[in-house]
Parts: C-alpha cells; sequence; structure tokens
C-alpha cells in the first residue's frame, strides 16, 4: 500500500523524528535515496548544476525537470517525489503558474511540487494548487535561481528586518495551504525560530539543525564530482576519485591489450548496467 508524502511527514512530526531528504535526478540516485528510506526526494533544478554541469540553474526547463522526475518515480515510491519548478515556470500569472504546475505533475507522476520565493503570485498560486490536491513545497532563504539579481548565493536572515521577513514569508506560505518549506542557507538561530513559528515542518540546507528535517544534493555528500562541494556539506565519500580512478584503470588495460582478457565464445550476455532486473522498469521514458 504507497504511503502519501503528507501522512508520512504527520507520523514523523508525531514522533518527533526528523525528516530526511535528499535530491534525486536518475536510477542511480534513486536507489541510494529508497536504501536509505528518505522521507522524500526533490528532483531539483540542480540538475542544472550538478547532471547539466553548468554554473547556475536558469536554463534547466520544464521539460528537464519532468524527464527526471519520470525516471525517479520509476523507482522511489513516485507519491514522495518532489518536482522542483524551474526558472521562469512560476512566479508568474497565478494561472500560468497552475497550469506549469498541474502540466508537469501529471506528466512526471510525482506527488508534490515545490517552488522558490513567496511573492504574492505564488502565494495564490500555493492556494490554488493546495485546494486542486496538488500538494506544494515552499522554498525561502537562499533562492538560487536569484542569483544574478541577488549578485551570488549569500547567507540569509542575518539582520533582524530579514529574518522578520522571512518568518512573515513563512507563515504566509503556511497559510496558504503549503505543506512544509525548504530553508537554504538561513542563520541557524533564525531557521530554528521559523521552524518553532510554525506547525509545518521546516526542512534546512545549510540552516543548521534547528529545522524539522535536512535536504542535501546527493553529489556533494558523495564526492561525484570534482571542486569543493557547499561547506555545508558533509562529504561522506569520494565517489569521483574512485571512478576517475577505475576508468583510468580500464582504459590502460585496453591500450596494453589487458581487456578483454580473452577472446571466448561463450555466452557473455548480461544487461547494461548489471543484473538487478527486479530494478528495472518498463520501456524507456
Ligand atoms: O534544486 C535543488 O536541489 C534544491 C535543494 C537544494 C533544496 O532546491
Amino acid at each position: 500500500m504507497s504511503e502519501f508524502l503528507l501522512s508520512r511527514l504527520r507520523k514523523r512530526a508525531k514522533r518527533g523524528q526528523p525528516i530526511v531528504s535528499i535530491t534525486a535526478y536518475d536510477y542511480f540516485t534513486a536507489l541510494l535515496a529508497k536504501h536509505a528510506d528518505a522521507d522524500f526526494v526533490l528532483v531539483g533544478d540542480s540538475l542544472g548544476n550538478v547532471i547539466h554541469g553548468a554554473a547556475t540553474t536558469v536554463g534547466v526547463s520544464l521539460d528537464d525537470v519532468i524527464y527526471h522526475t519520470r525516471i525517479v518515480c520509476r523507482h522511489f515510491p513516485a507519491e514522495r517525489v518532489v518536482l522542483d519548478m524551474p526558472f521562469g515556470t512560476f512566479k508568474l500569472e497565478a494561472e500560468q503558474t497552475v497550469e506549469n504546475c498541474v502540466r508537469a505533475f501529471k506528466a512526471s507522476g510525482c506527488g508534490a511540487v515545490k517552488f522558490e520565493g513567496a511573492n504574492n503570485e505564488n502565494l495564490f498560486a500555493t492556494r490554488i494548487l493546495t485546494e486542486a490536491g496538488v500538494p506544494v513545497l515552499g522554498h525561502l532563504g537562499l533562492l538560487p535561481q536569484r542569483v544574478h539579481a541577488d549578485g551570488g548565493y549569500k547567507i540569509q536572515g542575518k539582520t533582524e528586518a530579514q529574518a522578520e521577513q522571512l518568518i512573515k514569508q513563512a507563515q504566509a506560505l503556511e497559510q496558504a495551504g503549503g505543506f512544509g518549506v525548504v530553508l537554504e542557507c538561513v542563520v541557524p538561530e533564525v531557521a530554528a525560530r521559523i521552524t518553532r513559528e510554525l506547525s509545518i515542518p521546516t526542512i534546512g540546507i545549510g540552516s543548521g539543525n534547528g529545522c524539522s528535517g535536512q535536504i542535501i544534493v546527493v553529489h556533494d555528500i558523495l564526492g561525484m564530482l570534482p571542486g569543493e562541494a557547499p561547506s555545508f556539506a558533509r562529504q561522506y565519500a569520494d565517489l569521483f576519485s574512485a571512478a576517475t580512478q577505475a576508468v583510468d584503470a580500464y582504459s590502460e588495460d585496453v591500450r596494453q591489450g589487458q581487456f578483454p582478457e580473452s577472446t571466448t565464445t561463450e555466452d557473455q550476455s548480461g544487461i547494461y548496467g548489471g543484473s538487478a532486473p527486479a530494478n528495472k522498469v518498463g520501456p524507456a521514458v
């Protein structure tokens, strides 16, 4: 029996358990999240950074996000997959935002959508979507889609005025029907204050441990890419080094005639990506 996202989050709140979330973009990352029994995954527009290798998320399209979300929904319980609306698809007239969200929700099969910011259009769209049956996760604090306008990635809520504004925005999202709010790079004391003020959960990233739960970009904790991960991400593995060593070793073996080992005619068939057919679902996306 499927477990819906909102009931799962309520259960966590009732038991006083922190919510665990992580990003996922494909079969591999969805399997990792499923193995860890994450409460939900976010198909983040961070795919612009970690999948496309772009400097910002602003070039990500709605079709990109739908495509990746469809894949993730096949390998992680779809009811607990949140689709991140990319730049230019919300903060529009509420009707247009709603139309884009409904399109993404239906085409991907996910369980909820998220968008950045709490201006009036977003709040209005949150209300309409929630009433229509599309759960909405808010996102406040550092808004990566505004990087050009804001002049970089900076910690948020440093002054009392900024803290007050964040609290008001979070309350407005809750009143509009949002089921939770991501707090990105918010001063930890302010994030904890927002968490106390709300009855919906806060999901922190770079905002300290006073939130109801945490989310992180999976590549940043796995060391999947070269270069520095954000300072708030703890690195649990160094997959980029392990993978480059493996691919270098393979290349060297081919160059030296060491791979493959023989020209046997025995049956050497198999399925790309390992024989775990139970995990491999359906035709190509
Ligand atoms: O796009 C993303 O992955 C996000 C998380 C970092 C919260 O918005």
